[in-house]
């Protein structure tokens, strides 16, 4: 009886041990189906049939579910495709996603290492302090002294930048776009670096088309990315990018950071964002100047985004004149045309600010790809550290299963029965979890002044139909021209 127990324990720890085995080995062949790459380029070709990549992505879904594999090139990815998944991906395990790709240009953009890019290094106590010494004056809480000076800023700039439109033939086709960017670049200056350029000056015009450029090209993806070999056909354009990385280090050092360096009184509070991070390379050990420029540049180079943003909201505006109506009407019941509006108007212009998240939901620029750090698993799944996860929130804001006729141009979608702003959970347009995005308050505060004041003081209509690329929010540096009819009110 005895050996026929021993017998049977050895026997059940075998089975046990053979059927450990193959779960291991049925785990390390990854079950997440997928198409089957092909030699080279992996599934590359695939997303060539699409407009865009996330396109791609939505209609692999159909075929292969809401978490596929996809190789890109030799890269092993992951996609995923719903709010669950992408929730465990940025939240409950943010931790173990906290990587990003690997790719040669934004190595080529950010001084040859791309840990020096606060949205493109991979998570490190170093991208913690950068995000903390951030947050305070990138986002500013509504009640505090953060956001009345990031008001008063704006509304300083407010006045430069209607005398700067003014200068422009009424009624012709004009190309506001390097104004509009003007602005935003000089709110931005005023409010981290306590100084703003002329419209005029020339080396500013270049930082603000060379910060435009990079814009549009890191929200562009390229073969290169993924089958690095093409790379010394690359050169003329990797070399591109080095040279506006190299212009706006030498403008920022000469014409921002040079005057700081001679003013500053390390025993008073800091003036700005710029004396802040320099107190923090003499007292934090573990931060060096180039962390401290790269994170200048960074946040000085967010201003792009807005003035991205601002041009494709004013690409609907002049789409649907009914939406151009609405935000004039909530901006003239505000202002009774006797002033410029300001940040703190925005809670009594509900509409404006759906329009504005109207714009990012249709736009639906993608989240920044996270790769895996370690091994690690979703919903059961297991992934290989080094797998790049997209997070498919192209379908997640247009998709029927989320939105009522989620094709169609309509803020009222963010608004409550009773008028006030509501956004549903799922719409994530600046990401969630450790990485989501520190600028978000700036881009809700600065893009609503700007087109509250531009439509406050024009009509706007386009020469021709204004085209925009889908999934992306940049628009490309030379973009649409827009025709400015004065509406005759003039707020001082
Ligand atoms: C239209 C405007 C903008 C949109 C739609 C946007 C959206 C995003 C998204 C989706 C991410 C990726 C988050 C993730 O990977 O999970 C991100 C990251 C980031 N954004 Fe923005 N952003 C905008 C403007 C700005 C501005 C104006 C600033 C700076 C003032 C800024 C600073 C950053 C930084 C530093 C990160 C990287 C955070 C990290 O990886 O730890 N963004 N943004």
């Amino acid at each position: 009886m005895f050996v026929v127990t021993v017998l049977s324990v050895i026997v059940f720890v075998l089975m046990l041990t053979l059927w450990a085995t193959k779960r291991q080995k049925k785990k390390s062949i990854n079950p997440i189906p997928g198409p089957d790459p092909l030699p080279v380029i992996g599934s590359l070709h695939l997303l060539g049939e699409h407009e865009t990549p996330f396109e791609a992505f939505t209609a692999l879904s159909k075929i292969y579910g809401d978490i596929f594999s996809i190789t890109m090139g030799s890269t092993p990815c992951v996609v995923v495709n719903n709010f669950d998944l992408i929730k465990e991906v940025l939240i409950t395990k943010g931790g173990d996603f906290g990587g990003r790709p690997d790719f040669m240009r934004f190595h080529k953009l950010f001084g040859g290492n791309r840990n020096n890019s606060l949205a493109l290094c991979d998570w490190s106590v170093l991208q913690k302090t950068r995000r903390s010494i951030a947050r305070t004056y990138c986002s500013p809480r509504f009640t505090s002294l953060q956001y009345a000076a990031v008001n008063t800023v704006g509304s300083n700039e407010l006045e430069a930048f209607m005398g700067e439109l003014q200068k422009f033939p009424v009624n012709k086709p004009v190309d506001i776009k390097p104004v509009v960017l003007g602005a935003c670049a000089n709110m931005f200056m005023q409010y981290m670096c306590s100084t703003r350029f002329s419209y005029e000056d020339k080396d500013f015009k270049k930082l603000v088309r060379d910060f435009d450029e990079i814009f549009w090209e890191i929200n562009q993806g390229y073969a290169v990315d993924f089958l690095p070999w093409l790379l010394p056909m690359y050169s003329k354009h990797m070399n591109k990018l080095s040279q506006w990385a190299a212009d706006i280090r030498e403008f920022i050092l000469a014409r921002i950071v040079q005057d700081h360096i001679n003013t500053l009184d390390y025993h008073a509070p800091p003036r700005d964002f710029t004396d802040a991070l320099l107190i923090h390379l003499q007292e934090d050990p573990n931060m060096e100047w180039q962390h401290i420029i790269f994170e200048l540049e960074d946040f000085i180079g967010g201003h792009s985004a807005i003035g991205n943003l601002v041009m494709m909201i004013l690409a609907s505006v002049v789409k649907y004149p009914r939406v151009a109506k609405k935000i004039q009407e909530e901006v003239d019941n505000v202002t009774q045309g006797k002033r410029y509006v300001n940040m703190f108007d925005k809670a009594a212009m509900p509409y404006t600010e759906a329009v504005l998240w109207e714009t990012l939901r249709k736009s639906s620029s993608p989240i920044v790809p996270h790769v895996a750090t370690t091994d690690t698993e979703i919903q059961g799944s297991p992934i290989k550290r080094g797998t790049m996860v997209f997070l498919n929130n192209y379908d997640l804001n247009l998709s029927a299963q989320y939105w009522d006729e989620p094709e169609k141009f309509m803020p009222e979608r963010f608004l409550s029965s009773t008028g006030n702003v509501v956004k549903p959970a799922h719409f994530i347009p600046f990401s969630t979890g450790k990485r989501t995005c520190i600028g978000q308050r700036l881009v809700q505060c600065f893009s609503f002044i700007i087109v509250s004041t531009l439509l406050q003081n024009y009509n706007l209509s386009a020469a021709s139909e204004v085209k925009l690329k889908p999934g992306c929010v940049a628009v490309p540096p030379d973009c649409f021209k827009l025709i400015l009819t004065p509406r005759h009110i003039n707020p001082n």
